[in-house]
């Protein structure tokens, strides 16, 4: 059976002279509506345990006045996803120039069964759940967290060769992008 690729670095794999190394994701922070709602969320549908939370009335950057929670949720590698609840009620207000399915979080998962089992999780708590999608280098469901943000789970289903035959082709698929924003005018303009 060909190897997957399991958060294999493909295009990554040696340092740049001049460039620190980025290697992983420490923290995305987000906003949050309530604590309460997102700690639900994040815990007990889809099982991250809190590691880290801080209160502070300033933000440490500015010395803005303004009272906060921020809390951490952790990934299986460490790395964590945080919110900010300013105790304002309010949370993340969508940008309506921008489709619903753009802006995401997807987090990824070791295999088929996994992104099952959560998707199970998250039916059993009446969240809408899309997929599974095929996208056929990886395997996807989608929901919407409390907040509105919009999560995917994501399981890799490619060898690590098709991954490297992606990794030569990316350049040529950009390439193509001033031409097909051409046609795209063309097709407005109804020619
Ligand atoms: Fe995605």
């Amino acid at each position: 059976m060909a190897e997957l690729s399991l958060r294999q670095p493909v295009a990554n794999t040696a340092p740049r002279e001049g460039y620190a190394r980025i290697h992983g994701l420490h923290h995305w922070a987000f906003r949050c509506r309530d604590a309460d709602e997102t700690r639900h969320f994040y815990e007990e549908i889809l099982g991250l345990p809190l590691a880290a939370a801080v209160q502070h009335d300033r933000v440490p950057s500015t010395q803005e006045y303004c009272p906060y929670y921020h809390f951490f949720f952790e990934l299986a590698d460490g790395s964590y996803l945080a919110f900010f609840d300013l105790m304002d009620g309010k949370g993340y207000t969508h940008d309506p120039a921008t489709p619903d399915w753009v802006n995401h979080l997807a987090l990824e998962v070791d295999s088929v069964e996994a992104l099952e089992t959560a998707k199970k999780k998250l039916l059993e708590h009446k969240v809408d759940v899309l997929g599974v999608i095929d996208h056929k280098w990886f395997k996807s469901i989608y929901f919407f967290d409390p907040n509105g943000i919009r999560l995917e789970l994501a399981c890799r289903t490619a060898p690590i060769a098709d991954m490297k035959q992606k990794y030569e082709n990316a350049e040529k698929v950009m390439a193509g992008r001033k031409a097909r924003m051409e046609q795209m005018k063309r097709e407005k303009a109804g020619k």
